[in-house]
């Protein structure tokens, strides 16, 4: 499995701020990471082409350079949330720009908190890109979240880190928390308490050394391919399962698959191990609010495995896939129906009707990655014919994910 998204857009950024020579094994090698890593250098870090073992030397925490152009963040919002964060706490002035998918995405979530903590930020339409970020020394904040929101938690705490102010952060329900770990684990004094966080001020970040684990988001497509199929059985080494990632997992053991995780051991505060899993007896399942930050980027495939199986699934609490890459809840819909599934929409959430038949039709997945992965894999499932337009959309995770569906249904 490819390297974990989340975990390789930070090390890239953390890397950027440490003292010193980092090194990042195993990163993901994906159009989004590249986005990270063309943003970082045009702010004057020094990040190597993207490869197996990449040296990166820090500038320390608050060394990043003015960029000459505006910068690309393509369709990335995790580069754009996040590096708004560190550029707010440096002294000059910064904007970002996406694709059509990004620049449709809502900012204001991380305008609001940075705007508190003294940065101005100016839009030319509504709240997404363009988008410029006009950085100086930053408050202290203690911010109360309205969503779980990974990214903007790591901006407010980026931010908090770059002028070395102290910053709380509390949200609905824990997200995920890959930027507490790996700050830990470069020396920052983070304190997390439930759905809280707290960081210390820190005068430097000491370097990363990292192997970073598969991602889980990438092997669910695989779990799932496995608990449809008649027979067989598969493994997936080296996966990031940390519990803030592991929601999918867990709702397929609801639905009546069994799902081990073996050889669980801790890599630079990352919980990593093997998955191990084989065809399911499935059962229909309901996914509520405090659920969904553990599988929010799983859940196009869980609806689609629904149907694959013909279950019944309900998912409420979920608003936030409206706002992801496309309209999770209306994309997923839309494609179940024109395959010959029973599904419907909710306003934060969606339903698939239980009812076992052979699907068929051509989806578009709207540019979106994950919903062209979830309708392969459903693809894939015996006795169903679905065509994904526009397959080449899944580069921005998963560049090899069509042949990796090839080579493990061959086997
Ligand atoms: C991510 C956080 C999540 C997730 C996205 C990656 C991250 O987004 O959906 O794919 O790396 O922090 P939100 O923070 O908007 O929930």
């Amino acid at each position: 499995m490819p390297g974990d998204k989340s975990i390789s857009h930070r090390s890239l950024i953390l890397s950027a701020l440490a003292d010193g020579e980092s090194i990042v094994r195993g990163i993901l090698d994906s159009e989004d990471v590249r986005s990270t890593a063309g943003v970082l250098s045009s702010l004057g870090a020094e990040i190597p082409p993207i490869s197996e073992t990449m040296r990166v030397t820090g500038r320390g925490l608050r060394g990043l350079r003015p960029s000459r152009q505006p910068l690309d963040c393509g369709n990335s919002g995790t580069t754009t949330r996040l590096i708004s964060g560190v550029v707010a706490a440096h002294p000059f002035s910064t904007t970002f720009i996406g694709d059509a998918s990004l620049s449709r995405r809502p900012m204001k979530r991380i305008a609001e908190p940075l705007t508190y903590m003294g940065a101005r930020f100016e839009f030319e339409h509504g709240d997404g890109l363009p988008m410029t970020v006009h950085g100086v020394d930053l408050r202290s904040v203690d911010w109360d979240t309205r969503t779980s929101s990974a990214q903007v938690k790591s901006a407010i705490l980026l931010a908090g880190l770059a002028s070395g102010v102290e910053v709380r952060v509390t949200e609905k329900s824990p997200s995920r928390d890959h930027t507490e770990r790996m700050l830990r684990a470069m020396g920052v004094d983070v304190e997390t308490d439930g759905n809280q966080v707290c960081i210390r001020p820190a005068r430097r970040l000491l370097p990363l050394e990292i192997a970073v684990p598969a991602d889980p988001s990438s092997a669910a497509f695989f779990v799932a391919l496995a608990c449809l199929a008649a027979e067989g059985e598969l493994t997936l080494t080296d996966v990031c399962l940390n519990p803030t990632r592991s929601g999918f997992l867990q709702a397929m053991r609801r639905m009546g698959a069994t799902v081990e995780e073996v050889g669980v051991r801790s890599s630079v505060g990352e919980d990593v191990g093997e998955i191990s899993v084989g065809p399911a007896t499935f059962r229909g399942v309901r996914i509520t609010a405090e659920q969904v930050p553990a599988l929010i980027d799983e859940l196009p495939l869980l609806a689609c495995v629904a149907a694959g199986a013909g279950v019944d699934l309900e998912i409420t609490g979920a608003a936030e896939l409206r706002v992801k890459e496309s309209d999770r809840i209306a994309t997923v819909v839309h494609n179940l129906l024109a395959v010959g599934a029973a599904a419907e929409e909710l306003p934060d959430g969606l339903r698939v009707r239980a009812g076992r038949r052979e699907l068929a039709g051509t989806i578009d997945p709207r540019h979106d990655h994950r919903i062209a992965m979830a309708f392969g894999v459903l693809s894939a499932a015996t006795g169903n014919r679905i065509t994904v337009q526009n397959p080449e959309c899944v580069a921005v995770s998963y560049p090899g994910f069509w042949d990796d569906l090839r080579s493990v249904i061959a086997a």
